[in-house]
């Protein structure tokens, strides 16, 4: 029969009110020979009390955990009151009890205190998931998902599929390969993401589109990163990158408001790729805290420091107190990523101290710019990038560990004016977003005569230090689509073989279009204030991709196998 209520509603305005509830048991207690019972839903907790005399009072003496009951009784107020629930002014006084299933005790304990291993987590994870933060994170999702469906379609967007089953395009990262059993030899790939597909509904005269899309890539995961994610993905026509933008911001806006109640403040600022890179050393800056970045090669140009010799030297001040030990475990850090030394330098009571303070002399700390109880840390490195980068996850590092960040603090920057192209080591270029980015109008000449000089019409969403969206205005012309794949080094029959429809397609009347998607996970992930994309994923692959509870990836039987003609080479 249906319940009344869920576990997390009733309160003293229920008082005497029979009531029928459904859940399982989290806590059960015999206390002055009273049955008590903690029932848990999604929805909180509710004590049950079975008194002696009820006909069901064995039954709740032998409930367990997580076993799943029905309880029918009258809601009564509590003796002692427990403040720290919702329904804690009450309690509920049985007088019929079903038990609906039993339950073995669980491998991990159901609760939010919960500190068994995350693979063990992983294995159980439908148990795992019955955990009330866990229930909380899959629920703001759903909120979430929602809110940005509904701020997409009052925007006028239509929400299109696309195939699951295509070819490989370039995102940069590997494809999902699924062999074709009608064509042995032949491959489908799963998509990064729906880049072409969404452009060529611009093609066929759809201006708006979106989809809540998931994108496979074969990469090495991290705390932000699955191999399986999802994107809200968008594609617009005839709108300029900054009406692109306004549109986000606006589905952005409605989505912090409706789910947390959060405003964000609009316009969101904007910052070009170069000056956060001097200044954040990052392409994703968090901007809740400055500790900004300065060189220091004027300065100490003049000095004879031998490791700082021909060398760049980057870095910013901050008020911290660190002791021996965490200076060893910063200078891991910059070493970590591509710094060569981190050194510092602190004034105490006027005075100079520090790794190079030997090297340095009286006016060194007004040329400095130094004052009392500053703490200079300066990474020194090879090249202008890799110096920055270093000391741009240092200063992210140090903003952590001083406290500079709150979870509630949510930052949001567009990270504008990007380079359209990276160059390689032997001086090859690579698509530093992906090859269908159009250069800035400006540029376009550029494309064939001196492609490095390219700016893009690119743009980054970024929020607390996370890459939360990507995207960019698109080239619709083929001829300039057919310069930049020339541009990156693609032959002519490579581009007919794997873009030839949609150097074609772009031939018939192609819009300008653009667009941008969403990482939907990591937004989950800031909104619920967790570190760890797999929280906010039902079933997510552990960092060495494997699915602990299916057990995937597993071997396939030789049957199938066959069917594909495929055989494997054997490794001595
Ligand atoms: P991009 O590759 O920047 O752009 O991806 C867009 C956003 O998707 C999220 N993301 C990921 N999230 C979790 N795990 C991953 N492995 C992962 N990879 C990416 C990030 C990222 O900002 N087609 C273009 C978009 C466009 O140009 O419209 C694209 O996919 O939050």
């Amino acid at each position: 029969m249906k319940y009344t209520h869920n576990n997390g509603e009733l309160n003293s305005s229920n008082i005497n009110e029979t009531v029928r509830l459904k859940g399982w048991v989290s806590k059960k207690r015999n206390l002055g020979g009273l049955v008590f019972v903690d029932l848990r839903d999604r929805f909180g907790i509710t004590q049950l009390v079975i008194q002696p005399e009820n006909p069901n009072y064995e039954l709740a003496s032998s409930l367990k955990s997580e076993y799943v009951i029905e309880a029918t009784g009258v809601v009564v107020k509590r003796e002692s009151v427990n403040n720290t629930i919702p329904t804690g002014d009450i309690e509920v006084v049985v007088n019929s009890l079903t038990l609906l299933n039993v339950a073995e005790t669980p491998p991990i304990g159901i609760n939010n205190e919960d500190t068994s291993l995350e693979d063990t987590r992983l294995k159980y994870r439908y148990l795992d998931l019955r955990r009330p933060v866990m229930q909380n994170y899959l629920i703001k999702r759903s909120q979430i998902t929602q809110a940005i469906r509904e701020a997409l379609l009052m925007e006028g967007f239509n929400e299109f599929e696309t195939p699951i089953l295509g070819k490989s395009t370039p995102e940069g990262a590997r494809d999902f390969l699924v062999p074709s059993r009608i064509y042995p030899g032949e491959f489908y790939a799963l998509p990064q993401s729906p880049q072409i597909y969404k452009q060529l509904y611009m093609v066929a005269g759809f201006e708006k589109y979106f989809q809540i899309a998931r994108c496979f890539r074969d990469e090495d995961l991290r705390a932000d990163r699955q191999l399986e994610f999802t994107q809200v993905d968008i594609e617009t026509s005839f709108l300029s990158e900054q009406e692109i933008q306004e549109t986000i911001e606006r589905v952005l806006f409605h989505t912090f408001k409706k789910v947390l109640n959060y405003e964000i403040k609009l316009p969101i600022e904007k910052l070009p790729y170069s000056v956060a890179m001097d200044k954040y050393g990052s392409d994703k800056p968090d901007l809740r805290f400055g500790l900004e970045l300065a060189s220091y090669n004027d300065v100490f140009d003049h000095y004879e420091i031998p490791f700082f010799k021909e060398k760049v030297v980057r870095g910013f001040v901050s008020k911290a107190n660190l002791t021996r030990k965490e200076l060893d475990e910063l200078t891991l850090l910059v070493k970590k990523n591509h710094g060569e030394a981190l050194a510092y330098l602190k004034i105490t009571e006027g005075k100079l101290s520090g790794s190079i303070a030997k090297f340095m002399d009286e006016s060194s700390i007004s040329k400095l710019g130094l004052t009392e109880g500053d703490l200079l840390l300066l990474v020194v490195g090879k090249n202008y990038l890799s110096t920055s980068n270093a000391a741009g996850v240092l200063r992210k590092e140090l903003g952590e560990r001083l406290g500079l960040v709150s979870d509630t603090d949510y930052r949001f920057v567009w990270i504008v004016d990007w380079p359209l192209f990276d160059e390689n080591e032997d001086g090859s270029l690579t698509a530093a977003h992906h090859p269908f980015t159009s250069p800035k109008e400006s540029d376009k000449h550029l494309l064939r005569t001196n492609p490095k000089l390219c700016m893009a019409q690119a743009y980054d969403i970024v929020l607390n230090g996370y890459e939360l969206g990507g995207g960019s205005v698109r080239i619709h012309e083929s001829d300039v689509q057919q310069a930049m794949f020339e541009a990156i080094g693609l032959e002519k029959s490579v581009i007919e073989d794997r873009f030839g429809f949609l150097v074609g397609a772009l031939k018939y009347g192609t819009p300008p279009h653009g667009g941008l998607a969403l990482g939907l996970d990591r937004m989950v992930m800031l909104m619920t204030g967790t570190k760890n994309i797999k929280d906010v994923i039902a079933f997510p692959k552990t960092q060495s991709a494997r699915d602990l509870m299916m057990q995937a990836p597993s071997s396939v039987a030789e049957t199938q196998l066959d069917e594909l003609e495929i055989s494997f080479k054997k490794h001595n």
